[in-house]
Formats: C-alpha cells, sequence, structure tokens
C-alpha cells in the first residue's frame, strides 16, 4: 500500500472510499467492495472542520492514525490519501448546499452539517476523480444526499456492518463507556422489533442511558413522513448515551 499526501500520486479510473479515519471493521467491508470495481482501491483520511458543528465536536473526533494505517493496509486499500487542509480547501473553493433535506433530521440537530459534507466530497472527488465511491447505509440521510452531487461518479450502497448485539459500527462507539456500549444495543432493538413509530419511540425511552433525538418513519426518497401507501418506508433513530451522538436506520417494507 502506498501512503501519499498529493492526489497527483492517485491513480486513475479507481475505486474510492472517502473516510474520516478511526478505521474499523465498517470501513475494511467498504474496503472489500471496492476491490470488486478496480484494482485500484483509493481510500482518503481527512477529518472535514466544515461537517462539525463546533470546535469541541471536531476536536473529540478518535484519531488512530497508526491503527488506520494497519487496518487500511490489511483490508486491500492499494493507495492510503492523507491530504492536507490547504489542498482540499484551497483559497476560493467551491461550498455546496444540501438544500431543504440538509436540514432536517440529522441536518436539524446539526446545523451546516451536510452542507460541509457535500463540500468535503464534491473536492474529493473533483481530486480524485474515481470511477465508484463507496458510502455505507448506516449514514443514510448523508448517503442519499451524496448521490444528489456525485455527478459521474457512480455510487455504491455498503451495508452497516453490525457487533453481535447488533450495534451499527461506527468511529465514535469507542468513547462510550462500558455500561454506555450495553445501553447501546436498544438501538438495533427498537429497530428490529417494531412495527410502529409509537413501539419504536416506547422501546427506545425504556433505556434510561438513551437521549433521543428522533424516531420515525420517512419515505426513503424524500425524507417525507411515511404515509400508508409509501412505497419504500424507513425508519431512522438518532440520540445519544454519554453525550455520544448514535445513528442508525431500517427498512421497514411499507410499513407506515
Ligand atoms: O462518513 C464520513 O466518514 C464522512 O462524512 C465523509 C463522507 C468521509 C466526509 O467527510
Amino acid at each position: 500500500m502506498k501512503v501519499v499526501t498529493n492526489a497527483s500520486e492517485l491513480p486513475s479510473a479507481c475505486a474510492f472510499i472517502p473516510t474520516m479515519g478511526a478505521l474499523h471493521a465498517g470501513h475494511s467491508s467498504l474496503f472489500a467492495i471496492a476491490k470488486k470495481y478496480s484494482e485500484h482501491v483509493v481510500a482518503s483520511i481527512f477529518v472535514n472542520p466544515l461537517q462539525f458543528e463546533s470546535e469541541e465536536d471536531l476536536a473529540k473526533y478518535p484519531r488512530t492514525p497508526d491503527i488506520d494505517i494497519d487496518i487500511a493496509a490489511a483490508s486491500g486499500v492499494t493507495h492510503l490519501w492523507l491530504p492536507t487542509q490547504s489542498e482540499i480547501y484551497p483559497e476560493g473553493f467551491t461550498k455546496q448546499s444540501a438544500g431543504p433535506i440538509g436540514d432536517i433530521y440529522e441536518g436539524k440537530s446539526r446545523p451546516g452539517h451536510f452542507d460541509g459534507v457535500l463540500t468535503v466530497v464534491r473536492r474529493l472527488f473533483d481530486l480524485v476523480n474515481p470511477k465508484v465511491a463507496i458510502f455505507g447505509e448506516k449514514d443514510f440521510q448523508q448517503l442519499q444526499l451524496i448521490k444528489t452531487i456525485a455527478g459521474e461518479v457512480e455510487i455504491i450502497t455498503a451495508p452497516t456492518i453490525r457487533d453481535s448485539d447488533g450495534l451499527a459500527l461506527s468511529s465514535r462507539n469507542i468513547r462510550l463507556t462500558a455500561d454506555g456500549r450495553v445501553a447501546a444495543s436498544v438501538m438495533h432493538r427498537a429497530l428490529t422489533q417494531s412495527t410502529t413509530e409509537d413501539e419504536l419511540r416506547a422501546i427506545l425511552q425504556s433505556e434510561t442511558a438513551f437521549t433521543l433525538d428522533y424516531a420515525d418513519f420517512i419515505d426513503e426518497m424524500t425524507f417525507n413522513h411515511a404515509q400508508l401507501d409509501t412505497q419504500h418506508v424507513r425508519a431512522i433513530v438518532a440520540g445519544w448515551i454519554n453525550g455520544v451522538r448514535l445513528i442508525d436506520n431500517m427498512p421497514m417494507g411499507n410499513r407506515a
């Protein structure tokens, strides 16, 4: 695996996985999928300041550079790109707007977050010019919004990777206390055991360590609240445990 600091050293027509580091088995699964699309698997690690609401949240984001290099090398990444801030954000760079879907759910609790995500992803795509890019379904709202700015880049959706108790893998999970980690399994339990929004919320609220932000059944395409005739309903949930924000989602068939 080559570690590069400048996009000019990257191969063209690659399969690309943008990350913010703190790599785990969820990222490894994206790298494995990438291998099916290109012999060149490029991963980037860039903790994007534009997508954090506060300096405090940015500072708290986990950083594990040595482990990241080992995981990337062991998971089939051929080029690990560690861009600098000035390469990504030169003077006068173009900002993206996520539009109305960027202001609801995750966007409501994290104002400006999706504008920051779309801005960095578009910059990364412009610098790498990949054939395909792979994103996990765990960040479902992010995934749907990225599709709107992807242009020529084909977006491949990867399934959520879960721990044995169902908790979706996330770089933030390492900030949970031992008790918080046990309590966090409530999200998967709620998503798999409920058929209505009321049930979903009741299960989540039965866990005292969990502070609910939202738990809704939505139309996957529009993010409007699901109706009885909505074709593709998805349950989306978010909340906090030990002050750590956790999100998850699951398709619900047409059970609005
Ligand atoms: O999902 C992430 O890790 C980030 O939002 C992304 C897509 C790498 C952009 O910074």
